[in-house]
């Protein structure tokens, strides 16, 4: 599989997610406190999957290589999207803070988690969608299948490994998009190819 490929199967987990947590917050804000339940799931998805893997493959492995094809692409701001992340988990951290404090303050705490939530979601879709209009067709037209079906290989060892440090493993639901689970080997296996 091609990395563009790969990052974009991801992309879609990603934007599921989001509307999940959506959802929730639309739910939350009309009062349905059950919903908090299903939050530090959804928030712990994030955390793992989107933040660790999915932008540790960009960061690492993706972005070095767009940026070794030099003046193919040239001016092309990878350093812009590395400071999305940045921003995307600073308001991740804004959103996940005030829930600390939900048995003390319930109110107080939601009504600081909605806003950060909405803007959360905003700007990762935001980030995905130039990850796809933009960057993706100019990789894909600029990169050999070969080199980017090595970087899919070096993707699987970061995952393998930010995945057992956590002790967490990825399945697919029956939709096909991606699941943490509670990994059923020891997390202190050493990364095999790592
Ligand atoms: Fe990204
Ligand atoms: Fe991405």
């Amino acid at each position: 599989m091609k990395a563009t490929e790969v990052l974009m199967d991801e992309h879609k987990g990603i934007l599921a997610m989001l509307d999940t947590l959506e959802k929730a917050c639309e739910a939350i804000q009309a009062r349905e406190m059950s919903e908090l339940r299903r939050i530090e799931q959804i928030l712990e998805f994030f955390s793992v999957f989107a933040h660790a893997c999915h932008f540790g493959k960009e960061e690492d492995i993706f972005f070095p290589a767009v940026e070794r094809l030099g003046e193919v692409l040239e001016g092309w701001p990878t350093s812009a999207l590395r400071h999305e992340h940045v921003l995307v988990q600073g308001v991740f951290s804004g959103m996940r803070a005030p829930l600390k404090e939900f048995e003390k303050n319930p109110l107080n705490s939601v009504f600081r988690f909605l806003p950060n939530a909405r803007e959360y979601i905003g700007l990762l879709r935001d980030h995905i969608r130039e990850e796809e209009k933009v960057l993706f067709p100019m990789v894909d037209a600029h990169m050999s299948v070969g080199e980017q079906e090595h970087l899919s290989e070096e993707f699987g060892k970061i995952e393998r490994s930010i995945l057992n440090r956590c002790g967490k493993s990825l399945v697919r639901g029956e939709d096909g998009l991606p699941v943490l689970a509670a990994s059923t080997g020891s997390p202190d296996t050493p990364e095999q190819g790592a």
